[in-house]
């Protein structure tokens, strides 16, 4: 199957990160032209825009900032002048276990929520407004195994927020289907990230793939396709619908 994303304008959030940059790199072998969002690393984001071609550009938000969200997805427009598809991929974990104290824990909690919830909201408005306008348009949410399967009391806020991800993905596409708005949730599992690699130095890498049905960690390059395959219009009538890519270690 040939996959021709030509003329398809595509912002992904977090492009400067494990899984966002090869989800950048995929769309844009597809020939999509790539908005490349990065909020401190600059060098990775511009190294990959050098690298994609097809017209590709860097833009930097803090998207734990209300007021930068909306401004990135502007940005994007009045460069790219129109957006066909918004990958919400940014994301932060942090661990704030029960006896962190009140104030810091709650700190974390809101920023959790800040960065992987209401930034997306934020984000998924400003596009909702857009498709609206121009004929349509797919949103792609990069939630996680832990929306569903729930995770280490630790990071309670990491998977409330993956979990407000997935409502949200399907409220929008039960809400704006008429409109030709389509939303999908990518759940993930364990990835080779530099998210992951802190895991996976505490406790070694066969602890971790232990936990998989797979014999081998989950690479970036596992998830990309399925965010291509989903951004190609390939999959509208699965609208609302969450692809795992767990490894086979939560089948829900
Ligand atoms: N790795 C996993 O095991 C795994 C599993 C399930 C789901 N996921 C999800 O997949 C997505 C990508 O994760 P990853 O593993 O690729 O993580 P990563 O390598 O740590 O990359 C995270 C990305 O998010 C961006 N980001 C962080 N804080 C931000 C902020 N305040 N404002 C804007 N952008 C911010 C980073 O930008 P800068 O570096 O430029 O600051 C970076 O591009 C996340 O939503 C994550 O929750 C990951």
């Amino acid at each position: 199957m040939d996959i021709d994303l030509s003329g398809m304008k595509v912002l992904v959030t977090g492009a400067s990160g494990g899984i966002g940059k090869t989800i950048a790199r995929s769309l844009a072998v597809s020939g999509a032209t790539v908005a490349v969002h990065y909020n401190r690393n600059a060098e990775s984001a511009n190294a990959l825009v050098d690298e994609l071609g097809h017209g590709a550009q860097s833009f930097q938000a803090d998207l734990s900032v209300p007021e930068e969200c909306s401004r990135l997805f502007l940005d994007v427009l009045y460069k790219f002048d129109t957006i066909d598809v918004l990958i919400n991929n940014s994301g932060i974990i942090i661990s704030s276990p029960l006896d962190t104290p009140a104030d810091r824990w709650l700190e974390d909690w809101n920023r959790t929520l800040m960065v992987n919830i209401t930034a997306v909201g934020i984000l998924c408005r400003a596009a909702i407004n857009h498709f609206v306008n121009n004929g349509g348009g797919r949103i792609i949410n990069i939630a996680s195994r832990a929306a569903f399967r729930g995770d280490t009391p630790e990071f309670l806020a990491y998977a409330a927020s993956k979990g407000g991800m997935v409502s949200l993905s399907r409220t929008i596409a039960r809400g704006y289907g008429k409109q030709n708005i389509k939303s999908f949730i990518v759940a993930p599992g364990f990835v080779r990230t530099e998210m992951a690699q802190p895991h996976i130095d505490q406790y070694g890498e066969s602890f971790v793939v232990d936990d998989l049905a797979l014999n081998n960690l989950t690479e970036p390059g596992d998830v990309a396709p399925t965010v291509v395959f989903l951004a190609s219009g390939l999959m509208d009538h699965a609208t609302g619908c969450t692809i795992d890519i767990n490894a086979g270690s939560y089948v829900h």
